[in-house]
């Protein structure tokens, strides 16, 4: 790690803003100045400068009550009516929301005005079906404009929304239902992914039966593809529903602190955690980060978040902060390399895209693949590049600034996570020279620090652990139903500051570079997985009877699962290890879903554990990413690291 670390900071590559970028950019010195000063009136204003309050707030924070914060809590807004009638009502009504383009070519145009009157119907729908403001829905959808629209027919009501990746399966969907004990489900018969439709009903029908019940009351059902689906009494088409839902649909106001929506995430146990996330600090930040990070002009630009909305970047930057600014987006549903590696390059040709917001691992993908399939297509409308996910890599950075960017572009590295909400430290590309590789500062009214493990900092030029010193109005309320995990997870490490579990480093110039998890979290292509998760997944399955997961460092993903296993001795018979690793991946991809399939598994005698019996996973790393096997003085068994080696081989 630390020669990894000495050889980016040795990275002495500036590209400062071009004078006719700087000169048109929304955001300018005057933020940071402002907010230094006084950093709560600094997000009052932006709060009142970008969202319509039906009660205008007086307080900005309360923060009597640590870790649970409000934020503009005596204040009432309509999120769905910040993202949608307010750009109607100003008459922007005619402004494409979406470019819709279906995998399989499709393509649907939507404008504010439409959008607004589909959100409408959607509202109506789910009132006539019960829901009403405190309820939750489970959304499981493809990236199709319904998506969308659920969504912010949810919000529109009050009510909260738990949207689950369609990658996941009927397990992860039901325990999430039931965490939350949703009363409604809205999903699809499937979407198109990878060139042919894929199923989506099937996993929702698994995840209600058995069990012990369910709270759902109804399912709401998007014809997308057309596929035969099962069907019983408590299913509802949803185009049968919308066609018969009034048209007319007058937003309410809701307190600031009214819960948006729950997202789960992966930590450092097996079980996910529900982050809450609520209304007017959250619509605040995703906002304002929107516009300043971006430098958005929805007036022009044409903007693609390629992230899927089961995501919290699809949640933050394809819903509610672009739509919030009135943004013209592109929204896809399918995969980039179907149904040729150009389609990315072909859409924003095709659109006119002029920001991209994309994750490092589509990015080294496409730099594997060759520079000749971006340069067939004309990419000059594009003029920001954005990152998120993972630390992206100088190599990476240089590429896409000068392949995708034709070598003009800022590209800005956004670190952000489920929990925050919002981007927490980002350049911003009209003001920032830029550092490939550093996700450098935090956004102005953001106050972030590096600290060593008794909590000082640890000052420029040293690594620690990344915090959030100030509450900032996006971060999480909390873990829906468990508010002592969020004050053990989050906040009994340094007290009063938010501990975010990645560690990071300070430069000379005082710019952070962020260096990956320091807990049991894995992350895959951008996406958090548990390595607790994955092994109670593989214990779970009755040929295994040890288990241990590592993230080990993948050129393509960022990290990728790699699983050493134990056979039940009653098992070893059975079947030979080149099966037993497969029949276990696909498993895991079952219970849990593609994502969490481990790269690799391998079946060993023995796992290295310490004396009081912790499995030493920092070792199994060393195997896994075919190093020299570190310090083995605390194993209790020293011989076990020669023999996982050997029986690697
Ligand atoms: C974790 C959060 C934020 C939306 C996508 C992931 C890592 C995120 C960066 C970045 C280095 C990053 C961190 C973080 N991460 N962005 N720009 N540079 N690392 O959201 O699933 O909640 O994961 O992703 O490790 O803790 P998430």
């Amino acid at each position: 790690m630390s020669t990894q670390i000495d050889h980016l900071l040795d990275e002495s590559r500036r590209f400062p803003p071009s004078p006719e970028f700087a000169a048109q950019a929304v955001a300018t010195e005057q933020l940071y100045t402002d907010a230094a000063a006084d950093r709560l009136a600094f997000w009052a204003d932006r709060s009142r400068e970008l969202l319509h309050w039906h009660t205008p707030f007086t307080r900005t924070l309360d923060w009597s009550n640590p870790p649970f914060a409000k934020w503009f809590d005596d204040g009432e807004l309509n999120v769905a009516y910040n993202c949608l009638d307010r750009h109607v009502e100003a008459g922007n009504g005619d402004r494409v929301a979406f470019h819709f383009e279906g995998e399989p070519g499709d393509t649907r145009t939507l404008t504010y005005a439409e959008l607004t009157a589909e959100v409408k119907k959607a509202a109506n729908v789910l009132t006539k079906l019960g829901i009403s403001a405190g309820d939750r829905v489970a959304i499981y959808l493809p990236m199709i404009p319904e998506a969308v629209i659920a969504m912010l027919a949810v919000a529109r009501i009050g009510a909260v929304h738990s949207v689950v990746f369609g990658g996941f399966s009927a397990d992860s969907i039901r325990s999430r239902i039931d965490d939350a004990n949703a009363k409604l489900v809205i999903t699809a018969d499937g979407g198109y992914r990878k060139g042919k439709a894929s199923s989506l009903k099937p996993a929702v029908d698994a995840a209600l039966t058995g069990g012990d019940g369910t709270s759902v009351e109804h399912v709401l059902v998007v014809k997308r593809t057309g596929q035969d689906v099962d069907w019983t009494d408590r299913d509802l088409w949803w185009h049968d529903e919308m066609a018969a839902a009034p048209a007319e649909h007058e937003a309410q106001p809701f307190p600031a602190e009214n819960p948006l929506f729950i997202l789960y995430t992966s930590g450092t146990t097996g079980k996910p955690k529900g982050i809450l996330h609520t209304s007017g600090g959250y619509l605040t930040q995703t906002a304002f980060t929107t516009q300043a990070v971006f430098d958005l002009h929805p007036e022009t630009d044409v903007y693609w978040c390629t992230a899927d909305v089961g995501w919290v970047t699809g949640h933050s930057y394809v819903v509610y902060g672009p739509l919030a600014s009135g943004a013209t987006q592109v929204l896809y549903e399918g995969t980039p390399d179907t149904p040729h590696p150009g389609r990315w390059w072909e859409l924003i040709e095709k659109y006119k895209v002029s920001i991209l917001y994309t994750a490092p691992t589509a990015i080294r993908t496409f730099m594997k693949l060759g520079r000749q399939i971006p340069q067939k297509f004309d990419l000059s409308s594009l003029r920001v590049l954005g990152s998120v996910g993972e630390p992206i890599n100088p190599e990476a950075w240089v590429w896409y600034r000068e392949v995708i960017g034709a070598g003009k572009t800022p590209v800005v590295d956004t670190w952000w996570q489920t929990e925050t909400g919002a981007i927490m430290v980002s350049a911003l590309p009209g003001i920032t020279s830029l550092k490939p590789g550093s996700a450098q500062v935090p956004i102005p009214g953001i106050s972030i620090d590096v600290l060593d493990d008794s909590g000082t900092p640890v000052g420029e030029g040293n690594g620690g652990l990344l915090v959030v010193t100030e509450p900032w109005p996006s971060m999480l309320r909390g873990i829906w139903g468990d508010p002592d995990r969020f004050k053990e997870t989050y906040w009994e490490k340094f007290g009063d500051k938010y501990f975010a579990g990645d560690g990071a480093r300070l430069d000379d110039d005082g710019d952070l570079w962020l260096l990956g998890r320091v807990d049991d979290v894995m992350n895959v292509s951008g996406h958090r997985l548990s390595t607790a998760e994955i092994e109670s997944s593989l214990v779970a399955h009755p040929l295994t009877a040890e288990a241990a997961v590592v993230g080990a460092s993948d050129e393509t993903t960022g990290q990728a699962v790699v699983a050493f296993v134990i056979i039940k001795a009653s098992q070893t018979d059975a079947a030979s290890a080149g099966d037993v690793a497969e029949i276990l991946r696909a498993h895991v991809a079952q219970q849990i879903g593609a994502i969490a399939r481990p790269r690799q598994i391998f079946v060993v005698n023995e796992l290295p554990k310490t004396r009081s019996g912790k499995i030493m996973r920092r070792l199994l790393r060393d195997v896994a990413e075919g190093r020299e096997v570190g310090d083995t003085t605390t194993l209790a068994d020293t011989a076990i690291m020669q023999v996982i080696t050997d029986a690697m081989k």
